[in-house]
């Protein structure tokens, strides 16, 4: 037996949304550590193709696809090309998302549907392609909330919202698809070091909260002391989706440093 077939995700073909920087990278990188081949999907497919040649040198355990997870014939022609190069996919992280801060009296409908758009509808899109995907045989889904989705942050009302949906989604595949061998959690990080954290400190900054760099620094867990990096939320989410996670089911795991006490 060889050290690949002893890894919790060995040689299963796992989809990841999102995927070119940020947890979705880190995602990649704990599926590849557990044995798993990735196939990365993202809006930037360039930098989708980047992050895989960083992570996978020879590039023969991963694959970068372009894809919009509002457009399902995009992630339809993700997963052909996934299938082509691997066969059967046996996991789906829904991992794509966006933030735009405003306070809820200035949110347009523009921008509140942009955010649901990519945040709720592209987890049920990915969801649905993942379902398709699978080919009947089963498989699990990780889907990336927030504790935002639990707690609800100032300015982010839009985004609270839509990471809410995605928890209340993911009870209800879980409780659908069981019966089809898959088994759908959800984990919600907080406070990790990417650039959409740099992008709500920059915002923040901009309506007159302070220095950038300094809202950044003080964005860490009070319990940790320091940000969360992406590789550890990437290892939960490849716990989730190994055979060891099978009674945890249609759950959603705080992973923000001990922030969210429930
Ligand atoms: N950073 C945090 O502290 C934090 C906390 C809680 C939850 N999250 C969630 O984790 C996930 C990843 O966040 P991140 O911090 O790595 O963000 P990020 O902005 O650093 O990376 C997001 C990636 O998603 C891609 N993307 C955006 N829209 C897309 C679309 N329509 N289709 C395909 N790809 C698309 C982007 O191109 C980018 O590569 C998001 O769902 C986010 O809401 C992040």
């Amino acid at each position: 037996m060889n050290a690949i077939s002893n890894a919790a995700l060995a040689d299963r073909a796992i989809a990841v949304t999102g995927a070119a920087r940020g947890i979705g990278a880190g995602i990649v990188e704990a599926v590849l550590e557990a044995g798993g081949r990735a196939v990365l999907l993202d809006l930037d497919a360039d930098a989708a193709a980047e992050t895989a040649r960083r992570l996978d040198s020879d590039g023969s355990r991963t694959l970068a696809v372009a894809a919009d997870v509002t457009d399902d014939a995009s992630l339809d022609r993700a997963v052909a090309a996934a299938r082509e190069r691997f066969g059967r996919l046996q996991g789906w992280v829904n991992n794509a998302g966006i933030i735009r801060m405003a306070q809820a009296q200035d949110i347009t409908a523009d921008a509140w549907d942009l955010e649901l758009a990519v945040n709720s509808r592209g987890v049920l899109l990915g969801s649905q392609a993942a379902y398709r995907a699978f080919a009947g045989k089963g498989g699990a889904i990780v889907n990336v909330a927030s504790n935002a989705g639990k707690v609800g942050f100032p300015s982010m009302a839009a985004y609270n919202a839509s990471k809410a949906a995605v928890i209340n989604l993911t009870r209800s595949l879980a409780q659908e698809w069981a019966g089809e061998a898959i088994n759908v959690n959800a984990v919600c990080p907080g406070s990790v070091a990417t650039p959409m954290l740099h992008e709500v400190a920059d915002a923040l900054a901009k309506s007159g909260a302070g220095d950038a760099a300094a809202l950044f620094a003080g964005m860490v867990p009070a319990q940790l002391g320091r940000h969360v990096e992406p590789l550890e939320i990437g290892r939960i989410v490849a716990f989730l989706l190994s055979d060891a996670a099978i009674v945890i089911r249609g759950q959603a795991i705080n992973a923000d440093g001990g922030d969210t006490p429930y």
